[in-house]
Protein backbone atom coordinates (compact mmCIF):
# COMPACT_ATOMS: atom_id res chain seq x y z
CA UNK A 1 0.00 0.00 0.00
CA UNK A 2 1.60 3.67 -1.11
CA UNK A 3 1.09 6.36 1.38
CA UNK A 4 0.25 9.90 0.53
CA UNK A 5 0.19 13.12 2.17
CA UNK A 6 -0.87 15.71 -0.57
CA UNK A 7 -2.93 16.55 -3.24
CA UNK A 8 -0.62 16.15 -6.16
CA UNK A 9 0.90 13.10 -5.16
CA UNK A 10 -3.01 11.57 -4.42
CA UNK A 11 -4.07 12.59 -8.10
CA UNK A 12 -0.76 11.34 -10.00
CA UNK A 13 -1.33 7.84 -8.44
CA UNK A 14 -5.08 7.92 -9.39
CA UNK A 15 -4.94 9.51 -12.84
CA UNK A 16 -2.20 6.49 -13.45
CA UNK A 17 -5.22 3.92 -12.54
CA UNK A 18 -7.59 5.91 -14.59
CA UNK A 19 -5.87 6.18 -17.78
CA UNK A 20 -5.78 2.49 -17.92
CA UNK A 21 -9.41 1.97 -17.14
CA UNK A 22 -9.47 0.65 -13.75
CA UNK A 23 -12.79 1.33 -12.01
CA UNK A 24 -11.75 3.79 -8.06
CA UNK A 25 -13.47 3.05 -4.81
CA UNK A 26 -12.83 5.26 -1.92
CA UNK A 27 -13.54 4.60 1.81
CA UNK A 28 -13.38 8.54 3.52
CA UNK A 29 -12.40 7.50 7.06
CA UNK A 30 -11.36 9.62 10.57
CA UNK A 31 -9.14 6.69 11.65
CA UNK A 32 -8.94 4.49 14.42
CA UNK A 33 -9.98 1.89 12.74
CA UNK A 34 -12.40 -1.23 13.67
CA UNK A 35 -14.04 -3.91 12.34
CA UNK A 36 -17.02 -1.56 10.83
CA UNK A 37 -13.99 0.16 8.75
CA UNK A 38 -12.61 -2.87 7.32
CA UNK A 39 -16.11 -4.05 6.01
CA UNK A 40 -16.28 -0.47 4.24
CA UNK A 41 -12.80 -2.08 2.67
CA UNK A 42 -13.98 -5.17 2.11
CA UNK A 43 -17.17 -3.76 0.36
CA UNK A 44 -15.05 -0.95 -1.71
CA UNK A 45 -12.50 -3.50 -2.97
CA UNK A 46 -15.33 -5.94 -4.01
CA UNK A 47 -16.82 -2.78 -6.42
CA UNK A 48 -13.71 -1.62 -7.88
CA UNK A 49 -10.21 -2.42 -9.39
CA UNK A 50 -8.96 0.11 -6.73
CA UNK A 51 -9.36 1.32 -3.09
CA UNK A 52 -8.38 4.75 -1.88
CA UNK A 53 -8.70 4.84 1.95
CA UNK A 54 -8.55 8.44 3.76
CA UNK A 55 -7.51 8.85 7.21
CA UNK A 56 -7.96 12.33 8.26
CA UNK A 57 -9.66 14.04 11.43
CA UNK A 58 -11.69 16.57 10.19
CA UNK A 59 -11.84 19.92 12.61
CA UNK A 60 -14.64 21.52 10.66
CA UNK A 61 -16.81 18.74 12.11
CA UNK A 62 -16.37 19.35 15.77
CA UNK A 63 -18.27 21.63 17.30
CA UNK A 64 -16.87 24.25 20.57
CA UNK A 65 -16.45 21.40 23.10
CA UNK A 66 -16.21 18.30 21.77
CA UNK A 67 -13.78 16.12 21.26
CA UNK A 68 -11.40 17.08 18.31
CA UNK A 69 -8.62 17.68 20.45
CA UNK A 70 -8.65 13.98 22.04
CA UNK A 71 -10.31 12.06 19.46
CA UNK A 72 -8.30 8.62 19.00
CA UNK A 73 -5.52 8.77 16.71
CA UNK A 74 -3.94 5.49 15.75
CA UNK A 75 -2.24 6.11 12.32
CA UNK A 76 0.48 3.59 12.60
CA UNK A 77 -2.08 0.94 13.40
CA UNK A 78 -4.86 1.68 10.99
CA UNK A 79 -2.21 2.08 8.05
CA UNK A 80 -1.18 -1.64 8.57
CA UNK A 81 -4.64 -2.77 8.90
CA UNK A 82 -5.54 -1.07 5.58
CA UNK A 83 -2.14 -2.48 3.94
CA UNK A 84 -3.48 -6.43 5.29
CA UNK A 85 -6.78 -5.07 3.77
CA UNK A 86 -5.43 -4.69 0.55
CA UNK A 87 -6.11 -0.65 -0.13
CA UNK A 88 -3.99 0.57 -2.66
CA UNK A 89 -3.66 4.25 -1.79
CA UNK A 90 -4.01 5.78 1.91
CA UNK A 91 -4.80 9.27 1.49
CA UNK A 92 -3.32 11.12 4.89
CA UNK A 93 -3.36 14.22 4.23
CA UNK A 94 -2.53 17.36 7.52
CA UNK A 95 -5.25 19.96 8.40
CA UNK A 96 -2.98 22.40 6.17
CA UNK A 97 -3.36 20.49 3.18
CA UNK A 98 -7.20 20.01 3.27
CA UNK A 99 -7.58 23.55 5.15
CA UNK A 100 -5.25 25.81 3.29
CA UNK A 101 -7.20 29.07 4.25
CA UNK A 102 -8.89 29.89 7.73
CA UNK A 103 -11.53 27.78 8.95
CA UNK A 104 -14.16 31.31 8.06
CA UNK A 105 -12.19 31.39 4.58
CA UNK A 106 -13.32 27.61 3.93
CA UNK A 107 -16.46 27.47 1.32
CA UNK A 108 -18.95 25.13 3.01
CA UNK A 109 -21.34 22.56 1.90
CA UNK A 110 -24.28 22.74 3.09
CA UNK A 111 -27.57 20.01 2.18
CA UNK A 112 -30.35 22.37 3.27
CA UNK A 113 -33.42 21.24 5.83
CA UNK A 114 -32.09 17.18 6.61
CA UNK A 115 -28.68 19.33 7.80
CA UNK A 116 -30.31 20.97 10.97
CA UNK A 117 -32.42 18.07 12.03
CA UNK A 118 -31.54 14.76 14.53
CA UNK A 119 -27.75 15.02 15.02
CA UNK A 120 -27.70 18.44 13.41
CA UNK A 121 -29.86 19.55 15.65
CA UNK A 122 -27.92 18.49 18.36
CA UNK A 123 -24.47 19.18 17.45
CA UNK A 124 -24.75 22.78 14.88
CA UNK A 125 -22.40 22.52 12.39
CA UNK A 126 -22.04 19.23 11.89
CA UNK A 127 -23.09 18.02 8.62
CA UNK A 128 -21.72 21.07 7.21
CA UNK A 129 -18.18 20.23 8.24
CA UNK A 130 -19.06 16.44 7.02
CA UNK A 131 -20.67 17.11 3.74
CA UNK A 132 -17.85 20.25 2.74
CA UNK A 133 -14.62 17.83 3.77
CA UNK A 134 -16.28 14.64 1.72
CA UNK A 135 -16.79 17.21 -1.33
CA UNK A 136 -13.16 18.57 -1.71
CA UNK A 137 -11.99 14.56 -0.86
CA UNK A 138 -14.31 13.50 -3.70
CA UNK A 139 -12.90 16.48 -5.76
CA UNK A 140 -9.19 15.26 -4.75
CA UNK A 141 -9.83 11.34 -5.01
CA UNK A 142 -12.59 11.85 -8.27
CA UNK A 143 -13.82 8.00 -7.24
CA UNK A 144 -16.22 6.07 -9.40
CA UNK A 145 -18.00 4.79 -5.93
CA UNK A 146 -17.35 5.43 -2.06
CA UNK A 147 -18.94 3.17 0.39
CA UNK A 148 -20.46 4.62 3.69
CA UNK A 149 -21.40 3.02 6.47
CA UNK A 150 -25.58 2.36 7.46
CA UNK A 151 -24.46 3.05 11.48
CA UNK A 152 -24.66 6.53 10.09
CA UNK A 153 -27.31 7.03 8.36
CA UNK A 154 -28.21 10.72 8.53
CA UNK A 155 -24.73 11.19 7.43
CA UNK A 156 -25.19 8.71 4.36
CA UNK A 157 -28.72 10.72 3.82
CA UNK A 158 -26.79 14.08 3.64
CA UNK A 159 -24.08 12.24 1.20
CA UNK A 160 -26.57 10.92 -1.28
CA UNK A 161 -28.23 14.36 -0.79
CA UNK A 162 -25.14 16.34 -1.69
CA UNK A 163 -23.82 13.64 -4.91
CA UNK A 164 -27.13 13.72 -5.89
CA UNK A 165 -27.78 17.63 -5.99
CA UNK A 166 -24.21 18.92 -7.11
CA UNK A 167 -24.37 16.37 -10.20
CA UNK A 168 -21.69 14.43 -8.83
CA UNK A 169 -20.81 11.69 -11.21
CA UNK A 170 -20.06 9.11 -7.57
CA UNK A 171 -22.19 6.08 -6.58
CA UNK A 172 -22.86 5.86 -3.25
CA UNK A 173 -22.55 2.79 -1.56
CA UNK A 174 -24.03 1.50 2.08
CA UNK A 175 -22.41 -1.43 4.28
CA UNK A 176 -24.49 -2.77 7.14
CA UNK A 177 -23.37 -1.16 10.74
CA UNK A 178 -20.96 -3.94 12.39
CA UNK A 179 -22.24 -5.11 16.04
CA UNK A 180 -19.89 -6.28 18.68
CA UNK A 181 -21.38 -10.11 20.12
CA UNK A 182 -23.77 -8.13 22.76
CA UNK A 183 -25.20 -5.73 19.66
CA UNK A 184 -23.61 -2.49 20.31
CA UNK A 185 -22.67 -0.46 17.11
CA UNK A 186 -18.93 -0.59 16.38
CA UNK A 187 -17.48 3.08 17.01
CA UNK A 188 -14.16 4.84 17.46
CA UNK A 189 -16.15 6.53 20.40
CA UNK A 190 -17.01 3.15 22.41
CA UNK A 191 -13.42 3.14 23.62
CA UNK A 192 -14.54 6.36 25.88
CA UNK A 193 -16.64 3.81 27.93
CA UNK A 194 -16.02 2.64 31.29
CA UNK A 195 -16.42 -0.65 32.24
CA UNK A 196 -19.73 0.00 33.73
CA UNK A 197 -20.99 2.23 30.91
CA UNK A 198 -19.86 -0.59 28.16
CA UNK A 199 -22.13 -2.92 29.62
CA UNK A 200 -25.19 -0.87 29.65
CA UNK A 201 -24.36 0.42 25.98
CA UNK A 202 -26.04 -2.64 24.25
CA UNK A 203 -29.43 -1.35 25.91
CA UNK A 204 -29.37 1.09 22.65
CA UNK A 205 -29.57 -1.75 20.07
CA UNK A 206 -31.94 -4.08 22.18
CA UNK A 207 -34.16 -0.74 22.43
CA UNK A 208 -34.19 -0.44 19.00
CA UNK A 209 -35.60 -3.98 18.12
CA UNK A 210 -37.88 -4.04 20.45
CA UNK A 211 -39.76 -1.11 19.40
CA UNK A 212 -38.74 -2.25 15.39
CA UNK A 213 -40.40 -6.13 16.42
CA UNK A 214 -43.70 -3.90 17.94
CA UNK A 215 -43.97 -2.40 14.84
CA UNK A 216 -43.69 -4.72 12.33
CA UNK A 217 -46.17 -7.00 14.60
CA UNK A 218 -48.56 -3.78 13.62
CA UNK A 219 -47.89 -1.67 17.04
CA UNK A 220 -48.84 1.72 14.77
CA UNK A 221 -48.50 4.49 18.10
CA UNK A 222 -45.39 5.64 17.35
CA UNK A 223 -44.85 8.30 19.92
CA UNK A 224 -45.88 6.37 22.72
CA UNK A 225 -42.74 3.60 21.13
CA UNK A 226 -40.80 6.62 22.01
CA UNK A 227 -41.98 7.18 25.33
CA UNK A 228 -41.52 4.06 26.18
CA UNK A 229 -37.88 3.48 24.59
CA UNK A 230 -36.72 6.78 26.07
CA UNK A 231 -38.32 6.23 29.32
CA UNK A 232 -35.90 2.48 29.15
CA UNK A 233 -33.08 4.36 27.66
CA UNK A 234 -33.37 7.45 30.75
CA UNK A 235 -33.85 4.89 33.52
CA UNK A 236 -31.05 2.87 33.13
CA UNK A 237 -28.66 6.11 33.22
CA UNK A 238 -28.76 7.59 29.42
CA UNK A 239 -29.68 11.26 28.43
CA UNK A 240 -31.57 10.64 25.59
CA UNK A 241 -31.06 12.90 22.56
CA UNK A 242 -33.44 11.96 20.61
CA UNK A 243 -34.91 8.06 19.99
CA UNK A 244 -37.76 8.63 16.93
CA UNK A 245 -38.98 7.35 14.07
CA UNK A 246 -38.88 8.77 10.47
CA UNK A 247 -39.12 7.68 6.47
CA UNK A 248 -36.14 6.61 5.23
CA UNK A 249 -36.41 8.74 2.04
CA UNK A 250 -37.10 12.41 3.79
CA UNK A 251 -35.49 11.67 7.80
CA UNK A 252 -39.21 13.31 8.55
CA UNK A 253 -41.21 12.34 11.32
CA UNK A 254 -43.53 10.15 9.88
CA UNK A 255 -47.58 8.86 10.19
CA UNK A 256 -49.36 5.40 11.21
CA UNK A 257 -49.76 3.42 8.75
CA UNK A 258 -46.46 5.02 6.52
CA UNK A 259 -43.88 2.95 5.28
CA UNK A 260 -40.03 2.86 4.61
CA UNK A 261 -39.41 3.28 8.37
CA UNK A 262 -36.25 3.85 10.35
CA UNK A 263 -35.49 4.14 13.68
CA UNK A 264 -32.82 6.48 14.65
CA UNK A 265 -31.56 7.29 18.19
CA UNK A 266 -28.75 9.06 19.97
CA UNK A 267 -28.02 8.93 23.35
CA UNK A 268 -25.39 9.56 25.89
CA UNK A 269 -23.23 7.77 28.25
CA UNK A 270 -21.89 10.12 30.46
CA UNK A 271 -19.45 12.30 27.94
CA UNK A 272 -19.88 9.82 25.42
CA UNK A 273 -22.70 10.09 22.94
CA UNK A 274 -23.82 7.02 20.92
CA UNK A 275 -26.00 6.95 17.71
CA UNK A 276 -27.70 3.85 16.27
CA UNK A 277 -30.91 3.29 14.32
CA UNK A 278 -32.60 0.13 12.61
CA UNK A 279 -34.72 0.09 9.27
CA UNK A 280 -37.87 -1.55 9.48
CA UNK A 281 -39.21 -4.18 7.28
CA UNK A 282 -42.39 -4.11 6.16
O1 LIG B 1 -17.95 8.98 9.17
C1 LIG B 1 -16.83 9.54 9.33
O2 LIG B 1 -15.87 8.94 9.81
C2 LIG B 1 -16.65 10.99 8.92
O3 LIG B 1 -17.80 11.74 9.18
C3 LIG B 1 -16.21 11.15 7.44
C4 LIG B 1 -17.25 10.65 6.48
C5 LIG B 1 -14.90 10.40 7.22
C6 LIG B 1 -15.97 12.64 7.14
O4 LIG B 1 -14.99 13.18 7.95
Amino acid sequence: MKTVNTIDALRHTVSTWRCRGERIAFVPTMGNLHDGHLALIDEAKKQADRTVASIFVNPLQFGEGEDFETYPRTMAEDSSQLASRGVDLLFAPSVEVMYPQTRQQQTRVEVPDVSHILDGEFRPGFFVGVATVVCKLFNMVQPDIAVFGEKDFQQLHIIRRMVKDLQMPIEIAASPTVRESDGLAMSSRNSYLDAQQRKTAPLIYRSLLQAAGEIERGEDDYAQLERVATATLEDAGFVVDYFTLRNTETLNPVNAGESNLVILTAARLGQTRLIDNIVISQ
